[in-house]
């Protein structure tokens, strides 16, 4: 890939500003964990699994602001790096899963010299990085065989390169199926409010030279019941124990229209995407941001002034409306419940 989301560089953080995409490629430098959790508040990176990255990273950077002389003030003062990344999103259950391998990691090896334990967590945050990409790549592999020859996908958000460490979920399955010899192409819903799809997913698709359409969120059922759409393929931010997914805002209606025109409609997510402690979708937290993301555009008024908004950056769609989750591990459909526990039974 042409760009790289995010890195450890000489004791830093690297990020791509997903905020000025696509008009300017800039790369931001981050040297202390609390300006990596403002980076992921403020959505300089944004998707389930980079921002689980970016937060393991923030995570090792705190380690080498931490003055300690036990190890029990350490791990004490780690917790509280920690909370502080755990207080940036609250939908993707990827940053929690992350936050809290890199404090299993401290735990177990707490015996060790205050030195050793930080190139320890920055390995770790390393290794989480590096085992993403490689999760992407086997869940493309996976799910390139659900997309035909000839086939037209519709993707919302954007759940790519820019949104994991790179080659993506939803963006990975579509990438495997176009480096497999597929003839496909790209339906890309802009994504309102904060325009993931036209800002993002557009642009990364078009760097790769992957046939994208941009159409705006309200015409995604205008294509479907003109039957050109042959399936859905969209990410998840956390997926509760019955199958039941929750996504940027706006899945949950383009299921429900793909269920309207027969039109297969898949998630693809890591396993580190589970929450397995929640029965069901309507357990999942979802994330209310600020009202200007919804009265503005680039910083221009679309609504009047004082209006009332609400802003909820994700839903959750019924397991009953998905055909299939495609995972690393494989590709499941059916009885979500038993099967998603299977997947992470050892
Ligand atoms: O608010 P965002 O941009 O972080 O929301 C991202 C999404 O909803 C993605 O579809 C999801 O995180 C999957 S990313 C592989």
């Amino acid at each position: 890939m042409s760009f790289r989301t995010i890195e450890w560089r000489d004791d830093k953080v690297i990020m791509i500003d997903q905020t000025r995409l696509p008009g300017e490629e800039v790369y931001c430098e981050y040297g202390d964990y609390k300006s990596v959790a403002e980076a992921i508040r403020g959505m300089i990176i944004r998707g389930a699994p980079a921002i689980g990255v970016a937060a393991a990273m923030g995570v090792a950077l705190g380690a080498r602001e931490i003055i300690a002389d036990t190890p029990e003030s350490f791990l004490r003062q780690l917790d509280n790096v920690c909370d502080v990344m755990a207080r940036t999103r609250p939908t993707a259950v990827n940053l929690f899963w992350a936050i809290e391998r890199m404090k299993r990691v401290a735990a177990e090896h707490s015996d060790r010299s205050l030195d050793e334990v930080r190139e320890i967590l920055k390995a770790e945050a390393i290794r989480i990085e590096e085992e993403d990409l490689e999760l992407c790549k086997a869940i493309g592999r996976h799910g390139a065989a659900l997309i035909p020859e000839g086939a037209t996908v519709l993707t919302h958000c954007n759940a790519g390169g820019l949104a994991t460490a790179g080659y993506g979920t939803a963006l990975g399955v579509i990438r495997a199926a176009h480096e497999a010899g597929k003839n496909i192409q790209v339906f890309a819903d802009e994504t309102r409010p904060w325009l993931q799809g036209a800002r993002l997913t557009a642009w990364e698709l078009m760097k790769d030279g992957i046939p994208v359409t941009l159409i705006s969120d309200n015409m995604a059922g205008f294509f479907m019941k003109n039957g050109e759409i042959t399936c859905c393929v969209v990410g998840a931010d956390r997926i509760a124990a019955n199958g039941d997914t929750a996504n940027k805002i706006g899945t949950y209606s383009v299921a429900v229209l793909a269920r309207e025109n027969n039109i297969p409609f898949y998630v693809a997510a890591p396993t580190s995407t589970l929450d397995l402690s929640l029965e069901n979708g309507d357990q999942i937290p979802i994330e209310e941001r600020h009202a200007r993301e919804v009265t503005h555009l680039q910083g221009l008024p679309v609504a009047p002034e004082g209006i009332a908004v609400r802003n909820p950056a994700f839903d959750v769609t019924p397991a009953r409306y998905i055909a299939g989750i495609i995972t690393e591990k494989g590709v499941i459909t059916g009885d979500y419940t038993a099967k998603l526990k299977a997947l992470v039974t050892p």
